[in-house]
């Protein structure tokens, strides 16, 4: 199987409310499920960054039915690579809020992020993070 990953980051479109969140990571969890698509969605409150991998075909039909969510706007491909093994083979869309204090840069991503984590897992998010934009 072809496997790609590919990296975006976005902005949550105005008024975003916390069951939109909800709907999306649900029907997301089940839709990549069926689709083989695997991956990680990052927020902090005011933009996303995700990584999603999979087939091929499959990446890109996502990435285009997200670019055209109007949830979120000003979609950007931060990273898109052929991959020979999953890096999130055991999420359907893992998913990590960045608290406040991060946007605030009053502490580094480092610190949001769970100490027992595994260090390859670790590294990508950092990097994921730091893909992030800013308002
Ligand atoms: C930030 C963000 C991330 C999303 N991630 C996914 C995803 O990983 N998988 C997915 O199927 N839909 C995702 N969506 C939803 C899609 O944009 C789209 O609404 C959905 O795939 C359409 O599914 P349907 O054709 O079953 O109605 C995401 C939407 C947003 C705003």
């Amino acid at each position: 199987m072809n496997l790609r990953v590919v990296t975006y980051s976005s902005f949550a479109s105005p008024g975003l409310q916390p069951a939109d969140f909800e709907e999306i990571l649900t029907l997301s969890r089940a839709n990549n499920a069926r689709d083989a698509v695997t991956g990680l969605l990052m927020f902090n409150g005011a933009a996303f960054t995700q990584s999603i991998e999979g087939p091929t075909a499959a990446i890109d039909r996502l990435v285009m039915r997200i670019a055209n969510d109007a949830r979120q706007c000003q979609m950007e491909i931060c990273d898109d690579r052929a991959i020979d093994r999953r890096i999130f083979p055991d999420w359907t869309m893992g998913y990590v809020r960045l608290e406040g204090g991060w946007l605030e840069g009053q502490y580094g991503i480092a610190d949001a992020l769970s100490r027992d984590m595994p260090p390859p897992i670790r590294e990508v998010l950092m990097s994921m993070a730091s893909t992030l934009p800013f308002q």
